[in-house]
């Protein structure tokens, strides 16, 4: 070997050895940056820490559970189109949980199995609770095409994705839509389910699929079936914000707050005539607060193999005269009521019976309807365009 082959090799190894250098640098670098270590603790199964996966977590119900689930030290990942929800409350929530490995927001539509898969190869979860959904009865009524689709089709996918990636434990939003106009007041878990109209229809569906499915597996399942969910944070950092397009189909919490602000004249109460104490229409308001509780109740009690029913509300029934009374006291606010004739489909009255949940999940309703409207006002007053 000459001269100067001799320094051509030394050469070569000195650049082999710098470039090596540089490479373990960018590597070190790289691993100790925040994306990595958040999407490696995303990816990974770490002892001692619950991965959710929240569907519809930039939704009403899906971000007071997402922020309940962090306050608790839940990993958290959401999954949401934001067809309905918002990005600002998961700003809020990012806000408050910025540490790596906390919260991730991934912006995928359930009805995409290919991204629905990719996201559970990519993520370890140890739970999903399942909130995405259209849930408006009146609309279900006009589209229930759209409702069959992203209810019932949507829940297949998902379970479907769970069993293939092993992911064991499921809490489903259902509704007490699902028992249709039954009878006998109040409603337990073994009350008949026959629902009237395509959302709750859709639901049951999605509730059967998981039933028959958990028959032939171990995964643990909870159905929590929620009556009309009301108020928001009280620490005021969320609140219910529908997009403006569906405050036609809105909920009377929301018609109530719109017109203590204004926006619309004032309320109309279809009946008066029904076979309840005052005449009006009775259901059964139950706080997202107090909802969310039963969640994570849900969610501790949760057992390989086994399935848990539950009715979440209150067990009181309030008519629509008693709400709108409460309202006008939360918010200072004396709305105008105009009475009108019946509306077709609703019926009399709705209330559950929740000692079910009460015995087996020890979880009781804590806000009255009065504390719950009072909370959600606070927030509404001064989100006047919900989170923009
Ligand atoms: N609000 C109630 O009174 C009530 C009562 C009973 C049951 N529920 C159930 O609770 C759940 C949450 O309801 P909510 O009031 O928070 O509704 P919401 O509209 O505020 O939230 C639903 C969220 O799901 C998302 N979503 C919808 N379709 C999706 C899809 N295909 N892919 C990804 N994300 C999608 C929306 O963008 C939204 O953020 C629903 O399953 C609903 O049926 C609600």
């Amino acid at each position: 070997m000459d001269f100067v082959e001799l320094k051509r090799r030394s050469s070569t190894s000195r650049r082999l050895l710098l470039l090596a250098g540089i490479a373990a640098i960018c590597l070190f670098i790289f691993r100790n940056s925040s994306s990595f270590s958040t999407s490696v603790k995303f990816s990974q199964h770490e002892p001692g820490v619950t991965h959710v996966l929240v569907t519809g977590g930039a939704g009403y119900i899906g971000s007071h559970a997402s922020l309940r689930l962090l306050k608790d030290s839940y990993r958290v990942t959401i999954v949401d189109n934001l067809s309905r929800g918002n990005m600002g409350s998961v700003k809020v929530l990012q806000e408050l949980f910025p540490e790596p490995g906390r919260l991730q927001f991934i912006y995928a539509d359930l009805g995409d199995a290919a991204a629905v898969n990719k996201i559970f190869s990519q993520n370890a979860f140890d739970a999903v609770m399942h909130f995405a959904a259209v849930a408006y009865v009146g609309e279900s009524t006009q589209e229930p095409l759209r409702y069959y689709h992203n209810i019932t089709s949507n829940t297949l996918l998902l379970v479907k994705a769970m069993a293939a990636h092993g992911v064991k434990t499921l809490i489903y939003s259902s509704t007490c839509a699902t028992y249709g106009e039954p009878e006998k007041m109040p409603i337990t878990e073994v009350t008949p389910q026959s629902p009237i109209n395509p959302y709750g229809k859709a639901k049951k569906m999605a509730e059967d699929i998981i039933l028959d499915f958990s028959k032939t597996s171990d995964m643990a399942v909870m159905i929590l079936r929620y009556f009309n969910v009301i108020g928001s944070d009280p620490e005021g950092r969320l609140g219910e914000a529908p997009p403006p397009e569906l405050r036609e189909q809105g909920r009377i919490s929301g018609a109530c707050f719109d017109a203590a602000r204004g926006i619309i004249p004032g309320l109309k109460i279809r009946g008066v005539d029904y076979t309840t104490p005052d005449g009006t229409c009775v259901r059964d308001y139950i706080d997202v607060t107090d909802l969310i509780d039963a969640h994570v109740k849900a969610l501790e009690h949760a057992k390989p193999s086994k399935v848990g029913i539950y009715n979440v509300g209150t067990g009181k029934g309030s008519s629509v005269k008693q709400f709108v009374e409460a309202c006008k006291k939360a918010t200072g606010v004396d709305i105008k009521i105009e009475y009108l004739s019946r509306r077709p489909g609703d019926y009399a009255e709705v209330y559950s019976d929740p000692s079910k949940i009460r015995r087996e999940l020890n979880w009781i309703a804590r806000y009255s309807l009065e504390e719950s409207l009072a909370i959600a006002w606070r927030w509404q007053k001064v989100h006047r365009n919900g989170y923009n």
